[in-house]
């Protein structure tokens, strides 16, 4: 087994993090060697996909990070449905384009995030009214715990709001693959903006949808690429009903938009409008200035210096509103 010592950093889109021990995984065999490896030098098992959603410390002494690059795309038709069955290496907007080719219906507003398919579940990923919990039948996984390779269905995955199993219980399952229902006949999804403006459209195909999204999203959000970031750095929040009637007395501009039992309140417009961050930078680390939501590494930023700047939004937020703001990007330390 070769374990190299890395710069993780260069594994992380917000180009944060020391070096530290690295393992390239693509077949299960791999995967389950690795593990018990971990577990005999009781070392803590990272997973990796992307790296679009993660940043590191700067010391990381006793982990082992592995990079999960085991791929493969497999199709089943059953009358109108297409089950898809992708693994957790293959980079996601690959699938989505893929579908899209194939002009299959389901996952067309989930175009141009950035991960693979094995982080896509931990997140629950979603953009424009639609996440990925809609489509996924089940998944394959290896527990951690007992060295079995074990299916988790939709239901168990216990998924909400950028929320699952594998985010409350992390590192104890690791996604091998995914399976999901798609559909061959017409089921847009366009309740949200931009792509209400499609509703009137008669021809419209996966296509459509998917070139209106990578537009928007591009002009949105900044390519981390060029300026290093991991989309949303917050949750948007989520209120009860208590919460948002004070709250709409406060500030009467709030928007609140119903979700679950209670109301989502943008963190955007918090960051915007009520501690008045948008934009601000300090040292390296700064909010977009199209999207607060992104925090970017202008430079040579440190976990530290990250940690510190998303505290300090999270202070004000908390003093300002009682709003008690959740991180979405995951830090290894
Ligand atoms: N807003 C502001 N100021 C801004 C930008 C936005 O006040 O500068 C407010 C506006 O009220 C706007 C609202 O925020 O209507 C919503 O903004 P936007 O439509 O850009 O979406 P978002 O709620 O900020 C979420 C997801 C994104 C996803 C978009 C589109 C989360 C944490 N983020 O953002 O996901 O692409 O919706 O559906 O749920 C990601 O998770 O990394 C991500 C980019």
């Amino acid at each position: 087994m070769e374990i190299n010592k890395v710069s993780l950093k260069n594994y992380s889109s917000l180009h944060i993090g020391g070096e530290g021990d690295m393992l390239v995984i693509a077949t299960m065999k791999e995967l389950t060697r690795a593990c018990m490896f971990a577990q005999r030098e009781q070392r803590k098992i990272v997973i990796l996909g992307g790296g679009t959603n993660t940043y590191f410390g700067t010391v990381l002494e006793n982990i082992l990070v592995l990079k999960i690059e085991i791929k493969g795309i497999s199709l089943e038709e059953r009358e109108d449905l297409t089950f898809i069955t992708a693994h957790a290496g293959e980079v996601w907007d690959d699938l989505v384009q893929f579908c899209e080719t194939k002009n299959l219906w389901g996952i067309e507003n989930l175009s141009y995030i950035p991960g693979t398919v094995g982080a896509a579940p931990v997140q629950n990923i979603g953009a424009y009214g639609v996440e990925l919990k809609d489509t996924l039948v089940t998944l394959s996984a290896l527990d951690t715990k007992t060295m079995n390779s074990v299916e988790i269905s939709n239901h168990a995955c216990e998924f909400g709001y950028r929320d699952s199993l594998f985010k409350r219980e992390r590192g104890r399952y690791i996604i091998i693959s995914i399976t999901l229902k798609l559909s061959k006949s017409s089921s847009p999804a366009l309740s949200y903006k931009p792509l209400n403006t499609l509703l009137k459209d008669e021809n419209l195909t996966p296509e459509v949808i998917r070139n209106l999204v990578i537009t928007t999203r591009k002009a949105k959000l900044p390519d981390w690429k060029e300026y290093p970031n991991a989309g949303s750095f917050f949750k948007n929040a989520v209120v009860s009903d208590a919460e948002a009637e004070g709250l709409r007395i406060k500030y009467p501009d709030m928007p609140l938009v119903p979700h679950l039992k209670g109301f989502k309140i943008p963190t955007a417009w918090l960051i915007e409008h009520i501690v008045h961050m948008k934009g601000v930078r300090v040292g390296d680390i700064g909010t977009w200035p199209n999207q607060p939501l992104v925090l970017i590494n202008y430079g040579d930023a440190t976990a530290k210096e990250l940690n510190s700047f998303a505290r300090n939004i999270i202070d004000l937020v908390k003093n300002e509103t009682g709003i008690t703001l959740e991180k979405e990007v995951n830090f290894v330390e």
